[in-house]
């Protein structure tokens, strides 16, 4: 028990240097809150959590251009498999699969997690193994479990239509279509898919949106502890952590998570602490998808990370707070797509 404690207090000092880099986030949420002419000194802008600011984006062409590719199926060998595919942006941007469905039907060894607040993350995968969007964009389309096309070929196949060679040489110039550019303008895009204004957050800003239960749930989520990992705009999302740190995780499926990336002996098990934002539309619930409830989920989390048991009532609570995380999900005109030629490659299902 003791041990568990000690890790908590480290966890805890870490949550410091998470505050401070989540503070400029905080802060754009600010100046929106003084345009509109209120006084955000309340107590509840110094909690661990921070509303998710309002999108501010310039570069229309860019993030136009990047949606496209992100629904644009010929960007996998079959001519049939999108981002969209297993990142439903009309169902919280994610596929409520166990593990998703790729190329030939196959199906991939780990949950696929939403690209919704993706841009909160400190780095991309459940092992953190990409940098940023932009790294992780280039990873799919090559995949032969997910869309199992080639950099080269899905360069080839926009380079043949006329419409995206304009588009691209309006966003990038001279550059034109390359595998970096079609990953920066599909990161781009996905910078917007982010979801304000949840009742939780307006709570935070000073209204009182949320109830009685609700503020309850969020009281022990605090004194419990989840907050120690799960915090700052994302509720998630700033540290790699240890699944199963009060007892080790015996369901394990053979991921190793972190210890892929670093190869440290103690990395075994390390995860990237996943967002909670949105958490009552993407089950199931962690890497290997081992549970659908959400209440179960708590409970995992109250037994393996912080050695505790919750009362039903004290679960119900927390869940009825993390519902009030659901913001308003980007609305999506589906894009229209111009037609392959002669020239365009085709599709392989094989
Ligand atoms: C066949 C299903 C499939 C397709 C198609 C797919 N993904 Fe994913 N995506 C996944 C899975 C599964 C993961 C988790 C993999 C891991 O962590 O090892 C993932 C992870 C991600 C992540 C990281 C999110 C996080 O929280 O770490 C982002 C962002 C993402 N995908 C964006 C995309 C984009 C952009 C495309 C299109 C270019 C795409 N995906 C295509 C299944 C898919
Ligand atoms: C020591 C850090 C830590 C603490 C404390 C912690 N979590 Fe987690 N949480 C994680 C990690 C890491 C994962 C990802 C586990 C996995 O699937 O590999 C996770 C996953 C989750 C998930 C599933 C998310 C998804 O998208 O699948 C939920 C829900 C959750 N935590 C809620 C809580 C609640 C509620 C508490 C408090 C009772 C809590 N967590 C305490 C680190 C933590």
């Amino acid at each position: 028990m003791k041990i568990v404690k000690f890790a908590v207090m480290g966890y805890l000092l870490s949550f410091v240097v998470i505050s401070a880099a989540i503070l400029p986030f905080a802060s754009a949420g600010g100046l929106i809150d003084m345009a509109f002419g209120r006084d955000i000194k309340s107590d509840r802008s110094k909690e661990p959590i921070k509303p998710i600011p309002i999108n501010f984006d310039n570069n229309r062409a860019k993030t136009d251009l990047g949606k496209r590719l992100f629904f644009e199926p010929r960007l996998s060998k079959s001519g049939w498999i999108t981002c969209n595919s297993c990142h439903n942006l009309s169902t919280g941007g994610a596929d409520n699969l166990p593990t998703s469905i790729g190329h030939k039907w196959m199906s991939g060894s780990i949950n696929s997690p939403t690209v919704l607040n993706s841009k909160f993350n400190l780095a991309q995968f459940w092992d953190g193994r990409a940098r940023d969007l932009k790294e992780q964009a280039k990873g799919p389309i090559a995949n032969p479990m997910e869309m199992a096309s080639s950099h080269d070929l899905a360069v080839e196949v926009l380079q043949s239509i006329p419409e995206y060679v304009k588009w691209f040489k309006e966003v990038y110039g001279e550059e034109g279509i390359t595998i970096d550019t079609v990953a920066d303008a599909i990161a781009a895009f996905e910078e917007t898919l982010t979801t304000p204004n949840a009742r939780f957050d307006l709570w935070l800003r000073g209204y009182d949106r949320i109830s009685k239960t609700e503020e309850e749930g969020y009281a022990l989520f605090k004194e419990k502890g989840c907050i120690v990992c799960h915090n700052g705009v994302g509720v998630g999302g700033g540290s790699f952590q240890k699944f199963g740190i009060a007892k080790p995780y015996e369901k394990d499926t053979g991921t190793l998570g972190r210890y892929n990336v670093t190869k440290a002996v103690e990395d075994k098990y390390v995860f990237k602490v996943p967002l909670l934002r949105n958490i009552e539309l993407t089950a199931p619930y962690f890497h290997d998808a081992s549970t659908w409830r959400l209440a179960e989920a708590v409970q995992v989390m109250a037994a393996y990370q912080l050695g505790i048991k919750l009362t039903e009532d004290e679960t119900n609570k927390i869940v009825a707070f993390l519902k009030t995380l659901t913001g308003d999900r980007p609305e999506i005109i589906y894009p229209v797509l111009p037609p392959s030629n002669v020239n365009t490659p085709q599709p392989n299902r094989n």
